[in-house]
């Protein structure tokens, strides 16, 4: 083989393309069918090769290159892409009448007699953002977002971080193909996405929507990897040549390529069924899911799509019949506050019972206090509640005309309604906090459900209603509490709605937990602005409890080397070091600290230079298809480690990382007693 040095450009460029197959192919098998056509060896030296490649000539780095499939922040923003054909919207229709004349429409522009069958397609109208996918020679070239409809940005290295996402088509398909669908967030995973945020202190996106967006139009691919996203393939765009001559046949080709359609789509005979379905999509929509704003008929035959053709930057061939509004007028009864764990005080409006698009709302968010006088908001009010993201009920504004005489204005309180501390706002900020925490019951209840939560302990059995429960009984007041709840298992054993087996339950499920990581243990003490991802940070940085806690205590002072040293951790930054600090300062934080840390085993994490060999002369087998990382990335990560990482399952294997869709592997590992980890616990495991 020629070295590396040796090359030509042109050489560099075939070898380039020799690679990007070689190693695409070799994904597919390990991935896909969990079936190696090479060994790992010959894998790695194959990706090697190709990033010296890309190192010595950066400008032949192609936009379906394994090295972007983890993607490195490009320097700027996103380059433009310009769409082969162009992506237009959709016209709307609201009502059985409207859509009836759409049709009619149609079949006046065909010379179709108007009792004529109208043969369509129906696909939910899901609320993502639509991306053109260019394949060439059946293999994934780029990928752009709509943008002006003429050129979009360039999302290759992100939308590669989705599984269905297909590399290649895999099956015979035109030489030059655009693939158009919806990327998309589901409900429960916005609602994750933003639990999280909250806690890292980061910003909250309004709906799915733009979750998904803000998800895919990251400049740093491996923060989209993260992010769950998901795509439905529903149109074409260029083609070099014709897939198939109806609409129907066309997704049944996009789902042997390997997309995903969304099966709730569906074949109607004739426009007049369109109403059934609409219905039916209707009723079933609050349980989807995903949020869909409507359905998309489109007629189902390509020719006479081609014929109709389009009017301005609508087809003519196709329509979103729209869901009327989520939204609905209630009276606002009252205006309560909620005091979060990190003592921000939120006003709750309190309705009157209203059905909003199929779910009973009776408590809104009104954010904060700005917000309220920006919408002159009142007690009494007659307001308009809308579902945004089909999720948080939202105030939009209020009834003018409608108030009432006695309508009365909300003062947000100056302490705390839990604890009566000062609740201060500080300058330039927009939030009231609860000045009391320490104190303030209403915070302490919060951070102890947030300690207890999925990413944090993990407590099985004790979540919020238990744990709101436990301190209304004064059994629980602090953290460390938690642990010394087996002692108490005979008298929660008598509680109302437990009984001995969930007593017995719940007492193993804590002490399962005794035992935790550096970053799961930062993260679960429920510091402001430290979330998941700086608690690993300071995890990885620190390395041990004692390292952290010694250096956290010399870092409250504000000039100290300890201090800047935080500041300097990339990621950490100021703003957070002074969290920190201010959590530090507080010798009653400190105590409550040490009480738990007395109660618990808290791992090390992996030294971040040097490593120590945390898994030396241990054996990792991979399986199944990992959500955080990608196999190489996961072995390289072993092996840093100390271990070894081999292809079968045998008795010598410490233990066996099983993914998403693991198979025989993982049989395998259990016929044998090896120990199966998740993908969770390998992460808790290497000091993720
Ligand atoms: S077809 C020319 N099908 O709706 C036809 N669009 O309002 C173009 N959308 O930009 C689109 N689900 O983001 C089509 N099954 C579906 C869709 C869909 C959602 C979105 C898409 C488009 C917008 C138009």
């Amino acid at each position: 083989m020629t070295p590396v040095e040796a090359l030509s450009e042109a050489e560099a460029k075939a070898e380039l393309a020799r690679l990007a197959e070689a190693i695409a192919r070799a994904d597919r098998a390990y991935h896909e069918r969990d079936a190696p056509e090479i060994t790992d060896a010959e894998y790695d030296a194959l990706r090697q090769r190709n990033s010296a490649i890309e190192a010595r000539f950066p400008a032949l780095v192609r936009a379906d290159s394994p090295s972007r499939r983890v993607g490195a922040a490009p320097a700027g923003g996103f380059a433009k892409l310009r769409h082969g054909a162009p992506m237009l919207s959709l016209g709307n229709v609201f009502d059985a009448a409207e859509f009836a004349e759409f049709c009619a429409r149609a079949r006046r522009f065909l010379g179709l007699p108007g009792d004529a069958k109208l043969p369509l397609v129906a696909e939910p109208k899901i609320d993502g953002l639509s991306i053109n996918l260019t394949y060439q020679d059946g293999r994934f070239r780029h990928g752009a977002t709509r943008g002006d409809g003429t050129e979009g940005e360039d999302v290759t290295a992100n939308l590669l971080t989705l599984a269905s996402v297909p590399r290649d088509l895999g099956g015979p398909a035109p030489s030059r193909i655009e693939i158009r669908g919806e990327v998309f967030m589901t409900k429960a995973d916005f609602l994750a996405l933003n639990a999280a945020q909250d806690a890292a202190g980061e910003r909250l996106f309004a709906n799915p929507r733009n979750a998904a967006a803000g998800s895919l139009r990251q400049l740093d691919a491996r923060i989209t990897a993260q992010r769950p996203l998901s795509l439905f393939a529903y149109a074409m765009g260029e083609a070099s040549e014709r897939v198939a001559t109806t609409h129907w046949a066309y997704l049944e080709r996009l789902a042997d390529w390997g997309f995903t359609v969304n099966p709730l789509s569906r074949r109607l005979a004739d426009a007049a069924e369109a109403a059934d379905f609409q219905a039916e999509i209707a009723a079933a929509r609050a349980g989807l899911p995903y949020d869909i704003d409507g359905v998309v008929y489109k007629i189902d035959d390509l020719g006479l799509q081609d014929r109709l053709g389009f009017a301005g930057r609508e087809p003519r061939w196709a329509t979103a019949w729209k869901f009327p509004a989520e939204r609905a007028t209630t009276t606002l009864l009252d205006i309560t506050i909620q005091v979060g764990r990190t003592g921000a005080l939120t006003p709750v409006a309190q309705l009157a019972p209203v059905n909003v698009g199929g779910v009973l709302v009776t408590r809104a968010t009104l954010h904060n206090e700005d917000e309220i006088a920006r919408k002159d908001v009142r007690i009494g009010d007659t307001v308009i509640v809308q579902r945004a993201g089909d999720v948080i009920p939202q105030i939009l504004g209020i009834v003018p005309e409608r108030r009432p005489a006695d309508a009365h204005p909300f003062m947000m309180p100056e302490r705390c309604p839990a604890c009566g501390s000062a609740a201060v706002r500080p300058e330039g900020e927009v939030v009231r906090r609860c000045t009391g925490a320490l104190i303030c019951p209403a915070q302490a209840e919060e951070r102890l459900i947030h300690f207890v939560s999925r990413a944090a302990f993990d407590i099985d059995g004790l979540g919020e209603k238990s744990v709101r429960e436990f301190m209304q009984a004064g059994l629980l007041r602090g953290p460390a509490d938690i642990f010394r709840l087996p002692a108490q298992e005979a008298a929660i054993a008598t509680r109302e709605g437990w009984g001995a087996v969930s007593a017995r339950n719940l007492v193993q499920a804590i002490d399962a937990r005794r035992r935790i990581s550096l970053a799961r243990f930062i993260y679960a003490l429920g510091i402001r602005r430290i979330g998941e991802a700086n608690a690993r940070l300071l995890a990885r940085h620190y390395g041990s409890f004692a390292h952290w806690r010694s250096q956290m205590l010399a870092a409250v002072q504000i000039g100290a080397e300890a201090r800047s040293d935080l500041a300097s951790i990339l990621g950490i930054g100021p703003a957070i070091a002074e969290a920190l600090a201010e959590f530090f300062a507080e010798p009653r934080n400190v105590a409550i600290l040490d009480a738990l840390a007395a109660e618990v085993t808290i791992a090390d994490a992996a030294a971040e230079a040097g490593g120590e060999a945390r898994l030396a002369g241990k054996t990792v087998v991979f399986t199944g298809t990992l959500a955080t990382m990608t196999r190489p990335e996961a072995k390289a990560m072993a092996e840093r480690l100390g271990a070894k990482v081999t292809d079968s399952v045998s008795k010598r294997t410490d233990f066996v990382v099983a993914g998403e869709d693991a198979g025989s592997k993982s049989r395998r590992a259990a016929e044998l007693g090896v120990r199966l980890l998740t993908e969770q616990e390998w992460r808790d495991l290497a000091g993720l």
